[in-house]
């Protein structure tokens, strides 16, 4: 068996094919089932966020679980696997390991040591068990990376600094406002008339750093209005007006800054719209939807300017250098969880000897305890039978608590391959299953 994952990120792949590979919660039952549906696959499970899509599987044989994974990824983004395969990377075992573990930790995100991530890997666990698309390994993996992801933010000082992809977007407006001011630096948004589109997590997140970078006020636009003002009410230092998706034209007219982060699986915001607007002289507009909420086709559309998540990396450069010292914090840390985990995996090659073991003396007990009750005659009471039946199973467990608990404690893999033949020896232990 061997643990993979597949995938791609905002390290390998840009937004315009990452928007085409990702699953929306409410379609990852089918997906999962879909991957779980081949034989190869014995366990699965899915991370989708903004920034990556990545598959992690237990495979029965590598080459040909890999290839059931490529058709899933082909058949998901609609894109030929030739297209596809240079921005996909690939990891086995202890690296397949240690990247999830970055990946809970922040240090994978482009946002070095952002928080939603660990929220998200917990959602992959969750919804890997409720579609009981995992099993005991990946439930056990899952488990340690969310346990992981909490305590590089614990007892490192990574989790400190509200850093997110909506704070990164404030401060690429902040960039960009300066710069029409013919200023390289961050200046106040308190001259611009601000909206955002959307009302969720990441909308609450802008809200929270665009009141505190100047802003005087926003428009918050959103589908369901009622969720609109339920943010708002959070925020009682800042001004915020709620209005319906439907004033997105108005808003456009008049807003000199809109940020744009719904989960609207086609964009609500292009060049058709745009043009046949009577709008102001200049609109930036910041989308950190992905699948995108604004079409690649409104660049270029005088006094628009426009970018997306991956345009980001220009703001994140300039504090990542700072952030990537304390993230060292954390790389000792997600070694000793690493090797945790693999230490455990290699205590599962002990399980098939334990098991035949004990079904060996298990056989011993059962027919020596069935001789004993014939001797004893039928005067035996129930309660007598009873007796008997947990001494022997009790006698069993105890001779088997101590060589398992050794056979499966860490230890070089040769040491336990030979412990493991003396009691094959020793016992004559039979093979079952000798073809698997
Ligand atoms: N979560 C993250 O860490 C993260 C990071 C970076 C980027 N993003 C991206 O940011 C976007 C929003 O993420 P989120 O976590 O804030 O989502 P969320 O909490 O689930 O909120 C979704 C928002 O999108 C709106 N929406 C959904 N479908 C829509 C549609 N068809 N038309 C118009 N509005 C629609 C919802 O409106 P209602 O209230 O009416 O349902 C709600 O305001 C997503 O594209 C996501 O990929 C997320």
């Amino acid at each position: 068996m061997h643990i993979t994952v597949v995938g791609l990120s905002h390290n390998t792949a840009p937004v315009e094919i990452r928007e085409r590979l990702s699953i929306a919660e409410h379609t990852m039952e089918v997906s999962l089932q879909r991957l779980r549906a081949d034989d190869q696959v014995l366990e699965a499970s899915i991370l989708s966020t903004c920034n990556r899509l990545e598959i992690y599987t237990l495979l029965r044989h590598p080459e040909q679980g890999l290839t059931a994974v490529g058709t899933f990824l082909s058949e998901q983004s609609g894109l030929d696997l030739v297209e596809l395969t240079p921005h996909l990377f690939t990891y086995h075992h202890e690296e397949a390991v240690a990247h999830l573990l970055r990946v809970a930790a922040g240090l994978d995100s482009l946002v070095l040591g952002e928080g939603q991530i660990l929220s998200q890997v917990k959602k992959m666990f969750r919804l890997g068990q409720e579609h009981r698309s995992i099993g005991p390994i990946l439930n056990r993996l899952l488990n340690q990376a969310v346990s992981t992801g909490k305590r590089v933010r614990t007892e490192t000082n990574l989790g400190t600094g509200a850093v997110s992809i909506s704070s990164a977007a404030v401060e690429l407006a902040q960039l960009k406002v300066g710069q029409g001011r013919g200023l390289d630096e961050l200046v106040s948004l308190d001259q611009e008339q601000v909206a955002v589109v959307g009302a969720g997590r990441m909308s609450r997140l802008l809200l929270q750093h665009l009141g505190s970078k100047g802003c005087r006020g926003v428009v918050l636009l959103n589908r369901t209005v009622e969720r609109a003002e339920l943010l708002a009410a959070d925020f009682p230092d800042l001004p915020v007006q709620c209005r319906p998706l439907n004033e997105l034209d108005h808003c456009l007219s008049t807003c000199s800054l809109v940020f744009t982060s719904t989960a609207a699986e086609d964009p609500i915001i292009d060049a058709e719209r745009l043009n046949r607007l009577n709008r102001r002289s200049s609109l930036l507009l910041i989308d950190i939807g992905v699948p995108r909420n604004i079409s690649s086709d409104v660049q270029g559309i005088d006094g628009v300017g426009a970018f997306d998540v991956d345009d980001l990396q220009e703001v994140v450069a300039r504090n990542q250098e700072a952030r990537r010292e304390i993230a060292a914090e954390a790389e000792g840390l997600l070694e000793e969880e690493s090797r945790q985990f693999l230490e455990w995996w290699d205590g599962l090659e002990a399980v098939p000897v334990v098991n035949r073991m004990r079904r060996q003396l298990e056989d011993i007990r059962e027919q020596e305890l069935q001789k004993a009750l014939s001797r004893m005659g039928p005067d035996l009471s129930a309660r007598d039978r009873k007796v008997m039946e947990a001494l022997s199973k009790g006698i069993i467990n105890k001779i088997l608590h101590t060589p398992v608990t050794n056979l499966r404690a860490p230890q070089p893999r040769q040491q336990r391959h030979v412990a493991m033949g003396v009691l094959e020896r020793l016992f004559e232990l039979r093979d079952e299953n000798p073809d698997s």
